[in-house]
C-alpha cells in the first residue's frame, strides 16, 4: 500500500482486540523505529512498554496489549521533531495492520513517565497504544462524534498562495495528494492548527495557535501537530520521486496574530 493511501485510512484507534502482538511484527517495528530521521535532526526515543506489565491504561481505550512512549530533550523544535518522527513509526504501524492512536493528555501522565524511564532533561510529549483494531465501542464513536474527528476544515481554509487572501491551487497532482495528506492528519482535539502559504517557491508551515494546548510536560501540542503535518507533506511527495528539505527562514508575510511560522519545505524534482 502506498503511503498516501495509508494516511488516507489511518484513523484513530481506541478499541484494541484484547491479543498480543505477534513478535515478527514488534521486532520489524522496533527495527524500522531505530532509522526513523527528522529534518530537525533531534532525537527521539522511543519505549515499548506491556500495558499488564507496567498497570497502563487510558480512559478513553479499551483491550489494548501495549504503549510505546515517544521521549524528546527539552530543546527548540522537539515538539515538531517528535510529531514528525513518531507519526513516521505510527504510520508504520498502521501500513502493518496494527492501530494507533496520538495520546497527549487522557493518561495518567506520571505513570507513564516513570514506566518509560523519563529522565530530567527529557520530555514525553506523548504516548501510543499499539494493537489489533476491533470494532468501536460506542464511547470511542461517541468521544469521535464529541470532537468532530471524522470532518476536516476545506483546503481553501487552510493553503494559500502568496499572502492569506488567495487560496492554493495546486500546479501538480503530488503537490495536491501531498496538502491532502496534510488536511487529513491527525491533531490534538481535531483542530487542524496547520496553514501552509506558498511563496517563492517554498510551502511555509504556519501555527494557528488556540488556547490551553502549551504546558511544561508537553510543550506546545499544537507544534506537534505542524510535525506531523510536514511528515505527512514530505513522505507523499518523497514516496513519488520529490526531495523535500526543511529550512528554517520566517518569510516575513502578513499574517493573522494567533498565526506562528513554523517551517518552510523546498520541493524540488
Ligand atoms: C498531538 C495529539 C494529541 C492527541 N491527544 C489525544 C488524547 O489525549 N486523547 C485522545 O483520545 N485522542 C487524542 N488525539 C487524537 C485526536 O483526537 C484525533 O487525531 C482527531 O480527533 C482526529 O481523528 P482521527 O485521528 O481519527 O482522524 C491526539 C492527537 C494528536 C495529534
Amino acid at each position: 500500500m502506498s503511503v498516501f493511501e495509508t494516511i488516507r485510512q489511518r484513523r484513530s484507534v481506541r478499541t484494541f482486540e484484547k491479543k498480543k502482538i505477534d513478535n515478527s511484527v514488534l521486532e520489524e517495528l522496533k527495527e524500522y523505529a531505530k532509522q526513523i530521521e527528522n529534518p530537525w535532526n533531534i532525537e527521539v526515543r522511543y519505549v515499548f512498554m506491556d500495558a499488564e506489565e507496567y498497570g497502563l491504561s487510558s480512559p478513553v481505550l479499551s483491550g489494548e496489549p501495549m504503549y510505546i512512549a515517544a521521549l524528546v530533550d527539552k530543546t527548540d523544535h522537539a515538539e515538531e521533531a517528535a510529531g514528525y518522527a513518531f507519526e513516521k513509526l505510527m504510520l508504520k504501524a498502521v501500513s502493518m495492520g496494527l492501530g494507533t492512536v496520538w495520546i497527549g493528555g487522557t493518561m495518567k501522565r506520571e505513570l507513564f513517565e516513570t514506566a518509560c524511564g523519563k529522565t530530567d532533561r527529557e520530555r514525553m510529549p506523548c504516548i501510543t497504544p499499539l494493537g489489533i483494531p476491533a470494532k468501536m465501542s460506542f464511547k470511542e464513536k461517541m468521544m469521535r462524534k464529541g470532537v468532530g474527528a471524522d470532518t476536516r476544515m476545506k483546503s481553501e481554509k487552510l493553503f494559500f498562495a502568496e499572502d492569506m487572501d488567495h487560496p492554493l491551487k495546486a500546479d501538480s497532482m503530488d503537490i495536491h495528494d501531498a496538502l491532502e495528506a496534510v488536511r487529513l492528519a491527525p491533531s490534538a482535539v481535531n483542530k487542524q492548527p496547520w496553514r501552509i502559504i506558498l511563496k517563492d517557491g517554498l510551502y511555509h508551515f504556519y501555527e494557528k495557535h488556540a488556547k490551553g494546548y502549551n504546558s511544561d510536560a508537553v510543550g506546545d501540542m499544537q507544534k506537534i501537530d505542524i510535525g506531523i503535518a510536514v511528515a505527512h507533506f514530505d513522505l507523499v511527495l518523497n514516496e513519488r520521486g520529490l526531495q523535500t528539505e526543511l529550512v528554517i527562514s520566517d518569510p516575513g508575510i502578513p499574517v493573522d496574530e494567533d498565526m506562528e511560522y513554523i517551517a518552510s519545505v523546498k520541493v524540488s524534482r
